[in-house]
């Protein structure tokens, strides 16, 4: 029982020397575990006799008392540090600079594709599409290119079996389109085409637009206003020349290729003609009444003046270095 105030001195001192719950825990049942300290003298109490004992007992429970409060004490201290050190961690610098977002970009191609889909919107083509698998007739037959006509040889076909082939040009969206509808028409194809065929200006999968216009005053003139106007739009030149050069498609008659003036000489970009009567009686449209224009661009031809590109594969080699030109 002298040693009662050296007790809770010992514990003190255990207890601030401790840094974590767990060392504080076991100091704790130094003192106050089953064999702790306090709990031996507690037990001794019953060896004392019965006029001492409510006395040692309440100077036990003081010291008791002062144990588990210096015990608190330290607890709640060890449990802010802990809490203070956490959120030392977790601190966000809003001051740091921002990781960037890596932003993706239109292919040329498509932008091309826009450019011109805007274009010709603006002077009233609507956009139609058509599939890229197509049966041999709408890509020829129709077309006024029979079974074993010498114009097939034109095109170097991708046959998927005897009946289909992938479309060799846009010129068969022509066809579905008139099929449900009367004149006046006006609309742009444009799409993806394939040949087989591959060099620094020609490649196996490539994009063409078709356009098309039938109404019943529709002329040759028509055909080249609208070209010529839409190509000094879209390289936004106001002196660029376009050159019709007589030419042979079956499904147009007459038929021209058309070239464009570019660094002092001619560039071919595309084909074009007037409806053949033949293509307009396969769809159900009286070839007495009306006429209609047709001409097909090549996309990549357009992108590779527009954007000064030299070899037309490196649109599809998906280099990021090309690409990221482009954002
Ligand atoms: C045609 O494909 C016709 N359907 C165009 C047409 C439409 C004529 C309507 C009359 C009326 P051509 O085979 O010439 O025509 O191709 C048109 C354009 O596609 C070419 O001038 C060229 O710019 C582009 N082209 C052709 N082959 C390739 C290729 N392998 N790679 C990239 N562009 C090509």
């Amino acid at each position: 029982m002298q040693n009662l105030e050296q007790i809770l001195t010992d514990a003190q001192r255990e207890f601030s020397a401790c840094d974590t719950l767990v060392d504080l825990d076991q100091a704790k049942s130094r003192f106050l575990g089953k064999s702790g300290a306090l709990t031996e003298l507690m037990k001794g109490l019953g060896k004392l006799d019965a006029a001492e004992r409510p006395a040692a007992g309440a100077a036990i429970n003081v010291i008791k008392q002062g144990v588990e409060q210096s015990l608190q004490v330290k607890r709640d201290a060890i449990l802010a540090a802990e809490q203070a050190q956490k959120l030392a961690s977790e601190t966000l610098d809003v001051t740091l600079p921002g990781r960037g977002k890596a932003q993706g970009s239109l292919h040329p191609v498509t932008l091309t594709l826009q450019r011109i889909e805007e274009l010709f919107h603006s002077i009233g083509f609507e956009v139609a599409e058509g599939p890229e698998i197509e049966t041999d007739f709408y890509n020829f037959t129709a077309l006024n290119i029979p079974q074993d006509h010498p114009a097939r040889a034109m095109h170097d076909t991708f046959y998927v079996d005897d009946q289909h082939v992938l479309r060799t040009h846009t010129s068969p969206v022509q066809v579905h389109y008139m099929q449900d509808r009367q004149p006046p028409l006006r609309i742009i194809s444009p799409g993806r085409v394939y040949r087989v065929d591959s060099d620094a200006t020609h490649s196996p999968m490539f994009h063409q637009v078709e356009g098309l216009w039938v109404d019943e005053e529709v002329s040759f003139a028509n055909l080249k206003g609208v070209v010529q106007d839409f190509l000094q739009r879209f390289f936004e030149r106001d002196d660029l020349e376009v050159r019709f050069r007589p030419s042979f498609f079956p499904f147009t008659e007459p038929s021209a290729e058309m070239d464009m003036s570019w660094n002092g000489g001619w560039l071919e970009i595309g084909g074009c003609g007037m409806v053949h009567p033949n293509v307009l009686g396969h769809v159900g449209i009286d070839a007495e009444k009306y006429r209609g224009f047709a001409f097909g661009l090549g996309v990549e031809r357009l992108a590779m003046l527009r954007y000064g590109v030299n070899d037309l594969r490196l649109f599809f080699d998906n280099d990021l270095r090309f690409l990221r030109q482009f954002s």
